[in-house]
């Protein structure tokens, strides 16, 4: 199998790594199709988009006609001959208009059921990468359910269909979650070994490994951020802070709420709590913390996180979406004292 090549920072190429269980688990959706479409949640920057171009890749390997888009940066991988096709995505993303994005993520569903209909594919794969902050979070399940449409009414009959979307949404899980036309999975940031190898891609000095890892929790993005701002930790939480207007977010709280803050930096799942879910709520709609699954496999797209680990700020049932988010938050907290 081919491991596609990606841009970690500008000038700096890497090839993908690891993420073995979740590329058995491509080959396995390849063998039989998805009978729902998969709707993969997890942290933002947790490799979620190249985990799909991967997917993409093996898809076309084992004879798929493979269509990948990525809505919010308008960029497209289309993993066919077909060419109609291929010019209609590439004047679908050189549209400027204000409702692109949204026409791109129809339109990958569109020229999907295009190859089964019009060029007679017997194996089609739709990926679609973070629709739906693009075309709105109270439309995503109806956008799922589009999907599912496809896969259970094609306008022909097909061998297999594979349909994975993505999300780091916080509120579209819920909104998804609602409804029985996906099948809701979680991806998290990657497991320490295969993190290590992508801090080993990477030229020149670096701190050691142990460090990075606590700093990140695994997390791609945040190892690129580092990265290009030559390791300096203490400036990453300050930019995270001053560019998520944290400090707004923490003066609008009462005093309990910021008790409550405080206490979740210790232990995110001190705020899985009736009273405490306003709050909560609020945090993931920031992107800040994360709801997590069971860590039952079929869950899971590649390895599900432990099922606690204070140190890099998961719970049982809340995380932070990396350590760096919990710092930026404990460092607004302190502050705003
Ligand atoms: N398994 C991997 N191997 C190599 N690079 C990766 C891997 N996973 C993520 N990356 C890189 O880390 C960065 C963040 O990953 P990305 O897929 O954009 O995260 P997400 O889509 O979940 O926000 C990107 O530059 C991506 O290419
Ligand atoms: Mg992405």
């Amino acid at each position: 199998m081919r491991r596609v090549r990606l841009s970690f920072v500008p000038g700096l190429d890497v090839e993908f790594v690891d993420r073995d269980r979740a590329i058995e688990q491509v080959m396995d959706w390849a063998d039989r199709g998805t009978r729902f479409p998969v709707v993969i949640y997890g942290p933002e920057g947790c490799g979620k988009s190249a985990f799909l171009r991967q997917a993409a890749a093996i898809l076309r390997e084992l004879g798929y006609d493979a269509i990948y888009v990525d809505v919010a940066h308008m960029d497209f991988i289309a993993h066919t001959d077909v060419t109609d096709v291929v010019k209609k995505l590439v004047n679908a993303v050189s549209e400027a208009s204000g409702v692109a994005q949204l026409k791109l993520a129809i339109l990958a569903i569109d020229v999907v059921r295009e190859l089964l209909d019009r060029w007679g594919r017997r194996r089609v794969a739709v990926l679609v990468d973070e629709a739906f902050q693009a075309i709105g979070i109270d439309k995503a399940s109806l956008y799922v359910k589009n999907l599912l449409n496809l896969i259970e009414y094609p306008p022909r009959s097909y061998e297999r269909i594979v349909a994975i979307a993505t999300t780091s949404e916080g509120l579209s899980r819920r909104e998804i979650g609602r409804h029985r036309w996906g099948r809701l999975m979680m991806m998290w940031n990657m497991p320490r070994e295969g993190f290590r190898q992508l801090y080993e891609a990477l030229p020149g000095e670096k701190p050691p490994f142990e460090d990075v890892w606590r700093l990140t929790g695994g997390n791609p993005s945040a190892l690129a951020m580092l990265y290009e701002n030559n390791w300096r930790w203490d400036d990453a939480v300050r930019a995270f802070l001053e560019q998520r207007g944290l400090m707004f977010t923490i003066r609008s709280l009462t005093p309990t709420e910021r008790a409550w803050l405080e206490e979740a930096v210790g232990d995110p799942d001190t705020l899985f709590d009736r009273e405490r879910m306003d709050l909560l709520g609020k945090l993931v709609g920031m992107n800040l913390m994360i709801e997590v699954m069971g860590r039952y496999e079929f869950l899971w797209v590649d390895e599900p996180p432990p099922e606690r680990n204070p140190e890099l700020g998961i719970g049982r049932y809340i995380a932070w979406q990396t350590p760096l988010h919990r710092e930026a938050v404990k460092l607004a907290l302190s502050e705003a004292k």
